[in-house]
């Protein structure tokens, strides 16, 4: 059903598990009533997350790299997207460096969640990190995506309680847990404008 509720891309690689809390969110939760989900996309057809999508309902599409430049694929990306006319891409475990293209297209409009704290670590494993440095605590981060590799303006952050978790599974279990209430309820407070939060580009100004 089309509304005229603000359209979320959701944009994974994956297995989903970020998509399947927020589109639950949508549906019957936090987010119901404050969003809809626009598409569900993938730069892996396969991905099982598409799968676990369409079976929530959700319009879904996908595009392989396929040997295209990162600014090319990038750009097709876009287009595709901007025919389902989202108001936010939201990223939920999308493996792949954004390129300005795409920055550029929906600045200030693109969130990510990573699972720490961006100042202290960004890029992939970092709940491999946490682990290994035996982290009492780790903290969630959802931010606003720059063109930086997580330097975006962050939303919101939550802390993980890691004491006493002594396998990377149960590490990751307690992350996640934590990352899919943050996600949906900080969601509803970007949408809702009840962040403060600086924007890209007061924030690059304050940098250089
Ligand atoms: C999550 O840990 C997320 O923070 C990171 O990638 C992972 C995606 O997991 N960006 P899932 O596909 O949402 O289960």
């Amino acid at each position: 059903m089309t509304t005229n509720l603000p359209r979320l891309a959701i944009l994974l690689s994956g297995r989903g598990s970020n998509m399947v809390a927020l589109v639950e969110a949508v549906q019957r939760g936090v987010l119901q009533g404050v969003a809809e989900v626009a598409v569900v996309f993938s730069n892996k057809p396969d991905a099982p997350g598409l799968t676990t999508a369409a079976a929530l309902g959700c319009p879904t599409a996908s595009l392989a790299p396929e040997g295209r430049k990162r600014a090319e694929y990038d750009a097709a990306v876009v287009d595709l997207l901007q025919g389902y006319q989202p108001d936010y891409v939201v990223l939920a475990g999308y493996m792949r460096i954004l390129s300005s293209v795409f920055v550029r297209a929906f600045a200030g409009r693109i969130v990510n969640i990573h699972p720490a704290d961006t100042h202290q670590h960004q890029g992939l494993h970092a709940y491999e990190w946490a682990f290994e440095n035996r982290l009492p605590e780790t903290k969630i981060t959802v931010h606003l995506v720059d063109e930086g590799l997580d330097t975006g303006p962050i939303l919101a952050q939550a802390p993980v309680d890691l004491r006493g978790a002594d396998t990377l599974a149960e590490v990751e279990r307690r992350g996640l847990a934590v990352e899919h209430q943050l996600y949906a309820n900080t969601l509803v407070q970007l949408i809702r404008q009840e962040l403060p939060t600086p924007s890209i580009a007061e924030r690059s100004a304050t940098q250089h």
